[in-house]
């Protein structure tokens, strides 16, 4: 084991996560959410993550270092989550990670939410290293962006994103519409079982060759939660019954078809012949099971970290600070703040 001892603090959305690592050896990923106070109102509600992180950063810093077994003294670094993010949650890290690195007068690095999750790729235990020139799809309940990766520390770019909602926010919305429980991915995935993907033919966003002029690798959910809404008031207008399974596997098709497709065209487009995928919403099968189908038959090599290290965590953020060290970056200097729309 080599490298830098990097305690990584990410708190941009739902999720306090604290990760240790020694270079690109994973020591520990202590993760506390606040998901389940979120749950009633359908949705993440900013003033009550930012407060849960003030409440749960001490006993994760705390879990992280004990199962981890090193002392805050031993780090060689203090890494944070800037941006992009939810501003109020941001500032809870970022005023943590400075007054950690202060206080033991070790260097700071501020980071990339975005580019931390593309990161979690060289956590992954018994895999070869990240190649460049890769694509990265990340979705999530925060956003959904496609990324042309040449090289993690010095050249990404971000070719696309959504316009509107995340493909998380779209999966929690339409289960809210189907009065399923928050989140939605987990319960839409399920009640998708039994369904036809085809019962309905719910629009692709931005597909339209009109649209793909400007928006190629650019995404939209708010047409398709607009026509499942559509959908389910004229089952209820004609009395007859939501056919739940057919209109959530429909759906589900809908965004797993529009994301694959568009990252299999960057790849195409760009000639990269890697996928790498990240984002809470990689937990869905069907995504899964079509990127890596459609994929193949592109010629397509996909990864996909482990489902622990795609969610929000803060071991991605140690994982690409130690990279910035290794790669000889100077540390942030304490004039940085949070920044909720942070470029890559
Ligand atoms: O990355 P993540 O854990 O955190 C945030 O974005 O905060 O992603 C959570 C999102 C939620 O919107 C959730 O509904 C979605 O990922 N998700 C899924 C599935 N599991 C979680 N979406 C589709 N299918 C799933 N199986
Ligand atoms: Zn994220």
């Amino acid at each position: 084991m080599s490298g830098p001892l990097v305690l990584g603090i990410e708190t941009s959305c739902d999720e306090t996560g604290i990760g240790i690592v020694r270079g690109r050896t994973l020591l520990s990923n202590t993760i506390a959410s606040s998901m389940d106070e979120h749950a009633r109102y359908g949705g993440v509600v900013p003033e009550v993550a930012a407060r849960a992180h003030l409440e749960a950063l001490q006993p994760a810093i705390d879990a992280a270092l004990a199962e981890a077994g090193v002392g805050l003294h031993e780090l060689d670094a203090v890494a944070v989550t800037s941006g992009p993010g939810l501003a109020g949650a941001l500032m809870v890290g970022v005023g943590a990670a400075k007054g950690l690195a202060v206080s033991l007068d070790k260097p700071l690095y501020a980071v990339n939410h975005l580019v931390g999750h593309i990161a979690a790729d060289i956590l992954t235990a018994d895999s070869a290293p990240l190649e460049y020139p890769t694509i990265a799809l990340l979705v999530s309940g925060g956003h959904t962006s496609l990324l042309h990766v040449r090289d993690l520390t010095t050249d990404v770019e971000l070719l696309g994103e959504t316009m509107d909602d995340a493909a998380g926010e779209a999966f929690d919305k339409v289960a809210r519409l189907l009065s399923l429980p928050y989140p939605g991915g987990p319960e839409i995935d399920r009640a998708a079982v039994d369904g036809d993907p085809d019962a309905i033919r719910f629009p692709r966003g931005l597909s339209r060759a009109s649209d793909l002029a400007a928006h190629r690798y650019d995404f939209s959910f708010s047409g398709l939660k607009t026509a499942v809404a559509r959908w389910v008031e004229r089952c209820e207008a004609d009395g007859v019954e939501v056919p739940l399974a057919d209109v959530a596997a429909s759906f589900r098709e809908a965004v797993v078809d529009v994301l694959v497709t568009k990252a299999l065209a960057a790849c195409a487009d760009l000639g990269v012949p890697r996928l790498l995928l990240g984002g809470g919403v990689i937990a869905n099968r069907r995504l899964r099971e079509v990127a890596l189908s459609r994929a193949e038959a592109a010629g397509v090599t996909v990864r996909i970290p482990p489902l622990s290290l795609c969610t929000d965590n803060g071991a991605m953020i140690a994982a690409l600070a130690a990279e910035l060290i290794s790669s000889g970056r100077h540390p942030s200097t304490l004039a940085f703040g949070a920044d909720s729309t942070l470029p890559v």
